[in-house]
Order: structure tokens, then C-alpha cells, then sequence
């Protein structure tokens, strides 16, 4: 029954209400703007948490567009400093134009570094579809070559990303964050399988414990987080070579608590910013339950 829901609002999506977008956007979104965004980032650094903040977008074509995308993380990474905030910043390489030229993504990276040097900021460069996977890892790398603190994304699913790792591995540490992955590839590509990608995640998470890369474990699967918290103990993991991710809004509150009386760090991904729709509507697609689960708390309160 839950699952023919699914398939249901999977197949309404395209034509639900803007209102209804919206109440979700308001659990997993923090807001229009930077100065929202760092609100949510302050009490979160109270609670214990440290964040990573994102501006929502992706695929900008215009190069006017991208440079001003580049300045607004520019002056985000100086209001993060300002305010003292334990929190650092995730970037879309195609919000930043990539899809203009690899020239130009090089130049908008090099001026935010620049910015991030100044304080000893830390940039993070997410990973989109399989389209440009080699293109960011070749992004990462050139970022890499011009400042220590950048780190990139693997996602579990790519058949690819073994070797990638593998590839990757070099003297200089390598800040990886693991995921399942979050786009719709195809099985030439990429394991389709939940069981599957669990195990794979597991592999690649074992192999850069073992190289001594610092790994940042984004998931909200209590099956994989479990398993993750066997090999930590198993392998004597120190708890300043990981930390757990989550997204904001997304339901983990018990786990959360779990990980800090571990006295390990967990960091929340915030996404802000006036492209919240697109952003919804993935998440809806990747969890339908979330839109009773938010209508449910509305009718609660
Ligand atoms: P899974 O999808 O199996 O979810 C496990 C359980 O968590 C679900 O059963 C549900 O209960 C709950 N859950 C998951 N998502 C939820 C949601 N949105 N709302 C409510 N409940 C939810 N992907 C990518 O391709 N490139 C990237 O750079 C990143 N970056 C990234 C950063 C961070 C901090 C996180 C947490 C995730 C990403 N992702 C990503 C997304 C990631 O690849 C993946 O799609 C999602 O995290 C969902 O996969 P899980 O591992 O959480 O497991």
C-alpha cells in the first residue's frame, strides 16, 4: 500500500501544488538567504553540531550568473568567519560554471580560494551526475594543487569509484566524503541495488580508514551506520579521522545524540537560497514518505 503511495506522489510530483513544495522546502531548506542560513548554522554549532553550508542551484549557463554565484561564497565565507561559526562550504561545480568551460570553473575556484585562504576556510566540491564525474575529480585535483583545505565527494553506487579512490590516494590528505549517490544512473554505470551500494560504501569506507584519509560519512541508513560503527571499533579509529554528515531536516534525532555521547563530530549540510524548489522536489523523489511525514506534524501541532 505505502509503496503504491509512492509510486503515486512519485508520478504527481511534476504537478504538486507550489504550497505543498513549499511546507517541505520549510523542513529541509534553511531559508532564502545567507543570513537565514547562518541563523539555523548558529544554533546547530550550540547543539553540538558544525555544518556545511550549500547554495542551492546547479547548471548555471550564464557566465554573469556564475561569477555572482562565486562572489555571494565568497562573501559567505567571510560571514562565516565573522560570526565565529563552526561550519564550512559545499559547492555545485556546475552552479559555479562548470558547464561554461573548464577554464572558467578553474578562475571562479582559484578567486574562492583566494577568500578561503585568508582564514583557513574549508571548501567542499560536491559530486553531480556521473556526466561530470571526471571533470570535478580533475577540478579537485587542480584545486588541491593551489590550497590544502579542499575536499571532494565519492558516490557509492558508480562501479567507478574504487578506482577513483584508488587514483586519488596520494601524499597530500585526502577530505573525502562518501555517499550512496543521489542521481538516476543506469546500470552500466552503476549498482542499482541497495544491498548493493551498502556494501560498496562499506568497502570504501574500510579502504580509506586503512590509507588514512580523513572520511566524512554521509548517510542517514541506521543498517550502514551500524555497520560503520563496527568498523570504527574494529579497525581503533580515533574519533578526529571521521565525522558523521546529515542533511538538514532529515529525522535522525536519536542518532545524533548517539554519535555526540560517542564524542564523535557530526556536521549538517544546510541548503539555503531562492532555488529551494528543485532541491524539494529531489528530495520528495528520493523519500515520497516525506510529504505525509510533514503533513503529519503540521496536523499535530
Ligand atoms: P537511504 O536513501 O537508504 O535512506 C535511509 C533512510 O534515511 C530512509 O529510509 C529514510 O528513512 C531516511 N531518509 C533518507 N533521506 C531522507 C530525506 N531526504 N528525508 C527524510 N528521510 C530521509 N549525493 C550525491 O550524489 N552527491 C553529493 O555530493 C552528496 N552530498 C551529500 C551530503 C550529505 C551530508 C548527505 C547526508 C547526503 C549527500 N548526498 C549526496 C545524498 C546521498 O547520496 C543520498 O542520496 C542520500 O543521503 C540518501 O541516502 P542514505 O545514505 O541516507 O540512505
Amino acid at each position: 500500500m505505502k509503496i503504491l503511495f509512492n509510486q503515486f506522489i512519485i508520478k504527481i510530483l511534476p504537478y504538486l501544488p507550489f504550497s505543498i513544495v513549499r511546507l517541505v522546502a520549510g523542513r529541509y531548506v534553511a531559508g532564502e538567504t545567507a543570513e537565514d542560513a547562518l541563523k539555523v548554522v548558529k544554533v546547530l554549532n550550540q547543539q553540538g553540531f558544525s555544518a556545511t553550508v550549500d547554495i542551492l542551484g546547479e547548471h548555471t549557463k550564464s557566465e554573469n550568473n556564475a561569477r555572482d554565484i562565486t562572489r555571494q561564497y565568497k562573501a559567505l565565507l567571510s560571514s562565516i568567519y565573522d560570526q565565529n561559526l563552526n561550519c564550512n562550504i559545499s559547492i555545485k561545480p556546475s552552479h559555479l560554471g562548470m558547464d561554461v568551460s573548464t577554464e572558467f570553473i578553474n578562475n571562479n575556484m582559484t578567486h574562492l580560494i583566494e577568500t578561503a585562504r585568508q582564514n583557513s576556510q574549508f571548501i567542499r566540491i560536491d559530486m553531480e551526475d556521473s556526466s561530470i564525474t571526471d571533470a570535478t575529480i580533475q577540478l579537485y585535483r587542480k584545486c588541491k594543487e593551489q590550497y590544502e583545505k579542499v575536499g571532494t565527494v565519492l558516490q557509492a553506487y558508480l562501479f567507478r569509484s574504487e578506482n577513483d579512490l584508488f587514483k586519488l590516494l596520494n601524499k597530500n590528505r585526502l577530505n573525502l566524503r562518501i555517499c550512496k549517490g543521489i542521481y538516476r544512473e543506469s546500470s552500466d554505470i552503476a549498482l542499482q541495488n541497495r544491498d548493493n551500494i551498502n556494501s560498496n560504501y562499506l568497502k570504501l569506507l574500510r579502504f580509506s580508514f586503512e590509507n588514512n584519509i580523513y572520511v566524512c560519512i554521509a548517510t542517514h541508513d541506521q543498517y550502514l551506520i551500524k555497520e560503520v560503527y563496527k568498523i570504527i571499533e574494529d579497525l581503533k579509529i580515533q574519533n578526529d579521522r571521521f565525522e558523521f554528515q546529515v542533511l538538514y531536516g532529515v529525522p535522525m534525532s536519536r542518532c545524533l545524540i548517539n554519535h555526540l555521547k560517542n564524542e564523535y563530530r557530526v556536521r549538517v549540510y544546510v541548503p539555503f537560497g531562492r532555488d529551494w524548489y528543485d532541491y524539494s522536489v529531489r528530495r520528495m523523489k528520493e523519500n515520497p514518505n516525506i510529504i505525509s511525514y510533514v503533513l503529519r506534524n503540521i496536523f499535530r501541532k
